[in-house]
C-alpha cells in the first residue's frame, strides 16, 4: 500500500448530500476493484482524520480515480468543500473483489452508497467478455445515484426502490428482484458480489442461492493499517480486520 498525495481535480454534487470527486496522482499504483483509499479528511483538535472511501472509477492512463461519498460528519463535510489541493492518502487499501477466470456471468448487488465500488468491477472485467447483471436498491427515487453509469456497462440493470418511487424501476428490495430472476432462470450467475448495508447481506444470505457470494463490509476505522482492531468484523474464523483482511469477505463466513 502506497502513501501518496492525491490532487483534487473535480468535486461535484451528484444529489443533495452526495459528492463525486475526481483525484489525480502521477504515481497512481495498480488497482483491484473493491479496494479503497484511506484519505486525509482534515485535522480536528490536532488529530489528522483519515476516512475510508471506495473507488468508483479508476483510469490508469489518465492517472485519476473517482470516488462517490455521502456527507455524514466532519470528515466527509471537509472533503465535500474542497475545490483543489493535495491530500495524503494510502492507496490502494484492502483485498478487493476477485472475478476468477472462467466466470462468465456475475450478479452485482448494490445497496445505496454501497453501489460505487461495483462499477470498478465491471470496468476491469467487461472487456474479457464477462456479463454483469446489476441490481441497485435505494430507499426512494431521491436517493438514486449512478444509474446511468451502471446502465451503460451492465448486460442488464435493475433498479429497485423500497417505496416504488423510481419510475423506471421496481418496488421492493433489491434482493427480491435478484431472487425472482434467479429462481425464474432469467439470470444464472456464476458469482455474486455485493456491497451495501448489513440487512441487505442478511437478506442475501437468506436466499440460499448456492452461488459463491462475496460481500464488501463497512466498519468504523481507527489506524487503517491493521494494528488496532477498531474495524473488527465477526466471522466464523474469529474477528477479522476490515482494513487489511477485508473489506471483501465470503458471505457465508461473516456473522451477521
Ligand atoms: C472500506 C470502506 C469503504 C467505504 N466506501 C464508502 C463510499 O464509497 N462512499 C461513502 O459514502 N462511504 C463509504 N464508506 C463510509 C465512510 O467511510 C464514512 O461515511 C465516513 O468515514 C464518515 O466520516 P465522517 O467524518 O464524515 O463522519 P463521522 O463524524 O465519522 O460519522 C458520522 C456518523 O456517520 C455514521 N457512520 C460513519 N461511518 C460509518 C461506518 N463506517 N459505518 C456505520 N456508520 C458510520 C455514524 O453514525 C457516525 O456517528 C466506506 C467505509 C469503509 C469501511
Ligand atoms: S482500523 Fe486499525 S486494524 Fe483496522
Amino acid at each position: 500500500m502506497k502513501e501518496l498525495f492525491l490532487n483534487v481535480r473535480e468535486n461535484v454534487e451528484l444529489r443533495k448530500g452526495v459528492v463525486k470527486m475526481r483525484l489525480f496522482s502521477a504515481g497512481l499504483p495498480e488497482f483491484k476493484p473493491g479496494q479503497f483509499i484511506n484519505i486525509s479528511a482534515g485535522s480536528f483538535d490536532g488529530i489528522l482524520l483519515r476516512r475510508p472511501i471506495s473507488v468508483f472509477k479508476h483510469d490508469g492512463e489518465a492517472k485519476t480515480i473517482e470516488i462517490v461519498f455521502e456527507i455524514k460528519g466532519r470528515g466527509t463535510t471537509f472533503l465535500s468543500r474542497l475545490k483543489g489541493g493535495d491530500l495524503p492518502a494510502s492507496l490502494f487499501a484492502g483485498n478487493g473483489f476477485t472475478v476468477p477466470d472462467g466466470v462468465k456471468s456475475v450478479a452485482l448487488i448494490g445497496g445505496g452508497l454501497g453501489s460505487p465500488p461495483l462499477y470498478s468491477v465491471i470496468e476491469k472485467h467487461r472487456a474479457k467478455g464477462v456479463k454483469f447483471y446489476t441490481y441497485l436498491g435505494f430507499a426512494s427515487e431521491s436517493k438514486t445515484i449512478l444509474t446511468d453509469d451502471f446502465a451503460a456497462v451492465s448486460e442488464k440493470l435493475t433498479v429497485t426502490t423500497d417505496d416504488g418511487s423510481y419510475g423506471a424501476g421496481e418496488k421492493g428490495f433489491v434482493t427480491d428482484a435478484l431472487k425472482r430472476d434467479v429462481y425464474a432462470g432469467a439470470v444464472k450467475p456464476d458469482l455474486i458480489l455485493a456491497c451495501g448495508p448489513p440487512p441487505m447481506f442478511g437478506a442475501l444470505k437468506a436466499l440460499k442461492l448456492n452461488t459463491p457470494t462475496f460481500i464488501s463490509v463497512e466498519a468504523r476505522m481507527g489506524c487503517g493499517i491493521g494494528a488496532c482492531y477498531a474495524c473488527a468484523c465477526a466471522t466464523v474464523a474469529g474477528n477479522r480486520r476490515v482494513c487489511t483482511d477485508g473489506p471483501v469477505f465470503k458471505l457465508e463466513e461473516v456473522i451477521l
